[in-house]
This record gives structure tokens, sequence and C-alpha cells, in this order.
């Protein structure tokens, strides 16, 4: 059965108690719990990351790409945090290995504050999905496997 890639950035472990107001009561493993309901209808596994450390999530990256091309993964729904807005080391990443990636934020950036309007990741993306809440990981799993295992 193949899976699809569920890699969160920094701060992603503090869902449920950081910033409620902004992104909501619901803890990540309720967001696992939700990806692996919504891939198991689309007959897909779920791995599910998180790391606060830039190079682990960029070493995850260059694990997925040769996956992708192997059989084993659809691709990564990515939510990569403040990463976002700064690391062109994890652009590169998903650029050099090809990974089709379908970023997803929580909240709708576009509607905070400045610094959060730009991303380093939507050029490199295959898709972007802002602001559905955590629905978003739903919406974005479902959408990576429409697009197909190999277009990205
Ligand atoms: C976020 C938005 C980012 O700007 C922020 O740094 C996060 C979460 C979101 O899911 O809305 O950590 O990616």
């Amino acid at each position: 059965m193949a899976s699809v890639l569920v890699l969160n950035g920094p701060n992603l472990n503090l869902l449920g108690t950081r910033k409620p107001e902004v992104y909501g009561r619901t803890t990540l493993a309720d967001v696992e719990e939700l990806c692996r309901q919504t891939a198991g209808k689309l007959g897909l596994d779920v791995d599910f990351r998180q790391s606060n450390h830039e190079g682990q999530l960029i070493d995850w990256i260059h694990e997925a790409g040769p996956a992708v091309r192997a059989g084993e993964l659809i691709g990564a729904v990515y939510n990569p945090g403040a990463h976002t807005h700064t690391s062109v080391a994890i652009r590169d990443a998903i650029e050099g290995v090809s990974l089709p990636v379908i970023e997803c934020h929580i909240s709708n950036v576009h509607a905070r504050e400045e610094f959060r309007h730009h991303s380093f990741i939507s050029p490199v993306a295959r898709g972007i999905i802002v602001g559905f809440g955590v629905l978003g990981y739903a919406l974005a799993i479902e959408g990576l496997h429409r697009l197909g295992a190999d277009n990205g």
C-alpha cells in the first residue's frame, strides 16, 4: 500500500495550546488521526512526522523524493510552520529531489502579519492549501491523491 508523508515543521507539536484563537484547540495527535482516516478511505497509509529542526526535515525530504520514484509514497503534505517564511534550504531540498508537496497552513497566512505573506516553499509546491484550519490536512491529502503520484 502506498503512503502519504505528512510533515510538520517547528512549533506544530504545540498545536492545541499555542494561540488557540488562531490555530484552534485540535492537537497534533488529532490531526494525525484525521490524516489516517482521510488517507485510509483513499487506500493510503500515512507517515506522520513533526520536527523543530530544519536539518531533520531536510533529511526526511531527501528520503521522500526517491520513495516517490519507487512508488512507495505519493508525495507529501507539508506544513512548514515558520520555515515557510525563512528557509531557502527547505525550498532547495524539495526542488532538489522533485518531491510533490502540497503546502498546507492551518491559518490564513495572508490575513496575518506581513512577514507571513511570503513563502519560500510555494514556488516549489504542487499545490497550496491555506486557511481551512486543520481540515486543510485532509483536503491536501485528497488533492495530492487526485493529482496522481508522479506528476510533481
Ligand atoms: C502556520 C503559519 C505560519 O506562519 C506559522 O509560523 C506556523 C503555522 C499555519 O499552519 O498556519 O507555525 O504554518
